[in-house]
């Protein structure tokens, strides 16, 4: 037996149990990890109310969790890497993640940097993936100027950091206590509790050349007002705004791949991009993580610390 997050109908946080549950074991071309950290996201509070079922529909007994970090327990047949006893990162697209032991495809776990901590392996997955595919949607060039919405969040904190790579110019909208850190990474901040179109205007007279939102609330229709065009604008959570005005709403689903997760954590790894932790929560202690994560101003990662390595 081993110990696993459940939850078995929709609602709060006090619908979350950790739970003892059979110990999977791995299916041929599947990889079984001992996890060390899970992560956290907000989509999982969507799903868990029920808020989601039309795109991604619930079974119960449910489980949860897609980000992960841990070391490989054993290998099904037909797998001959990673050897048993890597410390590996990665995911799972089964609801799975959270739990002392996780099986998944094989292609869905790289080996983990050395340097690469274990709270930022354990929960960079769909954060890494999101921000990849929100850039690439929109595919900004040196010397142009990107509006990014949530700058400060946990996807927007890395399209921040990956715009900013090709040369463009970030402005990016986030609360008054992320404006220090936003300036150190070379971006431009403005407050969302300002005027902010004044705000916007004022930081970048010449208007904007492509606009990522990263949450909702009006800024696909704010960047079509200042007259973004549709295909310069990526969404990864307003999708009927972005239905509506023909743009991107490119998210994890389109950049899911090994490749990609490799890549953003050697950038962690090599210390060339940022990806701040906020708070970590022992696996028990599942539901206080998901309503700090719930707050939606955590300045960070919220991180599951399932064993030591
Ligand atoms: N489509 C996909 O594949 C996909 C993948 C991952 C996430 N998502 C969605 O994307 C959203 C963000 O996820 P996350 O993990 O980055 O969340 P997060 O870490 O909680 O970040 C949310 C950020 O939004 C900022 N914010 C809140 N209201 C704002 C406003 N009016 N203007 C500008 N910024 C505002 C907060 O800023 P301050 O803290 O500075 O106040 C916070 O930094 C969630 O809705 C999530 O469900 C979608």
């Amino acid at each position: 037996m081993s110990k696993a997050v459940r939850f078995d109908h929709f609602g709060g946080v006090d619908v979350l149990n950790v739970v003892e549950v059979e110990k999977p074991s791995p299916s041929p071309g599947r990889v079984l990890v001992r996890v060390v950290r899970a992560g956290t996201n907000p989509g999982e509070i969507l799903i868990r109310k029920g808020q989601l079922e039309q795109k991604y529909p619930t079974t119960f007994p449910c489980g949860q969790g897609t980000d992960f970090a841990g070391i490989v327990a054993e290998l099904g047949n037909g797998v001959t890497s990673p050897a048993v006893g890597t410390a590996v990162m990665g995911w799972s697209n089964e609801r799975s993640a959270q739990a002392e032991f996780v099986s998944v495809p094989a292609e869905q776990v790289i080996v983990k940097p050395e340097s690469l901590s274990w709270e930022v392996a354990g929960a960079l997955f769909i954060v890494a993936s999101t921000a990849k595919a929100a850039v690439a949607a929109v595919a900004p060039q040196r010397g142009e100027t990107i509006l990014v919405s949530g700058a400060a969040g946990s996807v927007g904190s890395i399209v921040t950091q990956l715009v900013l790579r090709t040369g463009a110019k970030v402005v990016g909208a986030a609360g008054a206590s992320r404006h220090d850190w936003l300036r150190s990474l070379g971006a431009i901040p403005v407050g969302y509790d300002d005027d902010l179109q004044a705000s916007l205007s004022s930081v970048a007279p010449d208007g904007f050349d492509t606009v990522i939102d990263t949450v909702g609330h009006g800024y696909v229709d704010l960047a079509i007002k200042l007259g973004v065009a549709p295909n310069r604008i990526n969404t990864i959570i307003d999708f009927e705004a972005a239905a509506r005005h023909h743009a991107h709403a490119d998210g994890s689903a389109k950049a899911e791949s090994g490749a990609v997760l490799a890549e953003i954590a050697e950038l962690v790894a090599d210390g060339e991009l940022q990806v701040p932790i906020a708070a970590v929560y022992d696996l028990k202690d599942v539901r206080q993580a998901y309503t700090q994560l719930e707050q939606g101003h955590t300045g960070g990662k919220v991180v599951l610390r399932v064993a030591a390595p």
